[in-house]
C-alpha cells in the first residue's frame, strides 16, 4: 500500500477511490434518512475518558475470549453481504485476515462466496449468518451445510422481518453483478483494478443461494426470491427451533431492547448482538451503544453481550467494553479495509483498531482490557435509553 494509512477514515478515502460507486454506496448508507447510521457513531464520540496517571502501564493485554474461544482481541468482523463485490474474493480475504489475526469472521448468507467454499480456502474455523427465511426447507439446508463445513456459531439475524429502504441502492440501481448498461459500464471502467480483479474471479453472484435454492438459478431469479422470503412471522419459537436444530453456539443479533434480549436468551441464545444492523433497518432507532447499558444489566451474566454500530477506532472498542460488552463486532470499517487493499487491508484496520484500543487504555491507566468498566468513562450514563437524543 503505496498510501500512509494512519486510521480508518484513511482506508474509507482509498476505498471509495477503488470500489466502483454503486458498492462503494451499498456500504456507505443507512436506511431513509441515514439519522441512526449517524447516530452510532456521534454517540460513541460523546463518551469521553478518564485520563489516569502514574498507574504503570508497561504491560498492555487485549486477549480475551468469546464463546469460549481466545482471541487476541475482542473484536469480530461482522457479517456483511456482498463483501466479494467490495472486492474480489472479499469474503476468503477477510477471513483469512481475521483468522491470522486471531479474531472471529462472520459470513453472511448473501455473501458471494459458499460455505463449502470459504471452508476449501480458511484454516480457522468460521461463523455463519442466517436470517429466518419463509423456506425453512432451506434453513435446515443452510444448518447442515454450516455443520458440514464446521462452523463454529450459528449468528441468526432477527432485525429485518423486511427490507429497510436504502435509497443510494435504488438510485444506484444495484444489482449483483452489476447490470451491463452503457452508463454502468462506464462506472465501473473508471475503476480498472477492480474489474481486473473481478475478471480473474469465477465468484460473482450469490453463493450460498443461486443454485441452491429452490427456483433461483440465476440471479434474476435471486431478486425475486430475496423479496419473497423475509419471513414477517417470525418469533421466539422459530429461534427455539433453530437452536435445537442447530444444537451448537447461538449468537441472536439485532437485539436493541432488555426484554427481547431476555427472551433470546430464553430461546437459547448464547450471546445477543446489541445492534441496528449499522443503521440500515429502522432509521430513527437509538445508536446501538445507547442500549448497550441496560441490556447487559438485563442479562446480568447469563449470556456473551456483544455490540457493532458505528466502530471506527480502538478508542470506540473501549468505550463499548467500558459500558459492559463482552466483544464489538466492525461492519463498515473492515469492509472499507477489504475495499482498500484486499487481505493486507483488513489486517491493517485490525492492527489500527489493537494499537489505539491498547494506546488509549494505557493514557486511561486500564491494563487488562478484561476489567475494562464504566469507571474508565467520565460520563457513562449519557446513553441511558431515557431521556432525548440531545
Ligand atoms: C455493507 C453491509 C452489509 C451488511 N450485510 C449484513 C448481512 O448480510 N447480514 C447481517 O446480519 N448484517 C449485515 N450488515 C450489518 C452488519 O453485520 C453490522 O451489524 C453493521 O455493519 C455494524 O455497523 P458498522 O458498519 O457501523 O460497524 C451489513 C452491514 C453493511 C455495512
Amino acid at each position: 500500500m503505496a498510501n500512509v494509512i494512519t486510521c480508518v477514515d484513511d482506508l474509507q478515502a482509498i476505498a471509495r477511490k477503488r470500489v466502483p460507486r454503486l458498492f462503494y454506496d451499498y456500504v456507505d448508507s443507512g436506511s431513509w434518512s441515514e439519522s441512526t447510521y449517524r447516530a452510532n457513531s456521534n454517540d460513541l464520540a460523546r463518551l469521553k475518558f478518564r485520563q489516569r496517571v502514574g498507574c504503570n502501564v508497561a504491560d498492555i493485554r487485549v486477549n480475551a475470549t468469546m464463546l469460549g474461544t481466545p482471541v487476541t482481541m475482542p473484536v469480530g468482523l461482522a457479517p456483511a453481504g456482498l463483501a466479494g463485490m467490495v472486492h474480489a474474493d472479499g469474503e476468503i480475504l477477510a477471513a483469512r485476515a481475521a483468522a491470522k489475526f486471531g479474531v472471529p469472521y462472520v459470513l453472511s448468507t448473501v455473501s458471494i462466496c459458499s460455505i463449502e467454499d470459504l471452508a476449501r480456502h480458511t484454516a480457522q474455523p468460521f461463523w455463519f449468518q442466517i436470517y429466518m427465511l419463509k423456506d425453512r426447507g432451506f434453513i435446515e439446508q443452510l444448518i447442515e451445510r454450516a455443520r458440514a463445513a464446521q462452523c463454529s456459531a450459528l449468528v441468526l439475524t432477527m432485525d429485518l422481518p423486511i427490507q429497510g429502504q436504502r435509497h443510494k441502492d435504488i438510485r444506484n440501481g444495484l444489482s449483483v453483478p452489476p447490470r451491463i448498461t452503457l452508463h454502468g459500464l462506464s462506472a465501473l471502467l473508471t475503476r480498472p483494478r477492480w474489474c481486473a480483479s473481478m475478471l480473474r474471479t469465477p465468484r460473482r453472484t450469490f453463493g450460498n443461494i443461486v443454485g441452491h435454492a429452490k427456483g433461483v438459478s440465476d440471479t434474476l431469479g435471486f431478486s425475486e426470491w430475496v423479496s419473497r422470503q423475509f419471513d414477517r412471522t417470525v418469533s421466539w419459537k422459530d429461534v427455539q427451533w433453530l437452536k435445537q436444530r442447530w444444537g451448537g453456539k447461538l449468537v441472536v443479533k439485532g437485539i436493541m431492547d432488555p426484554h427481547d434480549a431476555c427472551r433470546a436468551i430464553d430461546a437459547g441464545a448464547d450471546a445477543v448482538v446489541v445492534s441496528n444492523h449499522g443503521g440500515r433497518q429502522l432509521d430513527g432507532a437509538p445508536s446501538s451503544i445507547r442500549a448497550l447499558p441496560a441490556i447487559v444489566q438485563a442479562v446480568s451474566g447469563r449470556a456473551e453481550v456483544y455490540v457493532d454500530g458505528g466502530i471506527r477506532s480502538g478508542q470506540d472498542v473501549l468505550r463499548a467494553l467500558s459500558l459492559g460488552a463482552t466483544a464489538a463486532f466492525v461492519g463498515r470499517a473492515y469492509m472499507y479495509g477489504l475495499g482498500a487493499a484486499g487481505q493486507t487491508g483488513v489486517t491493517r484496520c485490525l492492527e489500527i483498531l489493537r494499537h489505539e484500543l491498547e494506546s488509549t487504555m494505557a493514557l486511561c491507566g486500564l491494563t487488562d482490557i478484561n476489567n475494562a468498566s464504566p469507571d474508565v468513562i467520565v460520563n457513562p450514563y449519557i446513553q441511558s435509553m431515557q431521556g432525548d437524543h440531545a
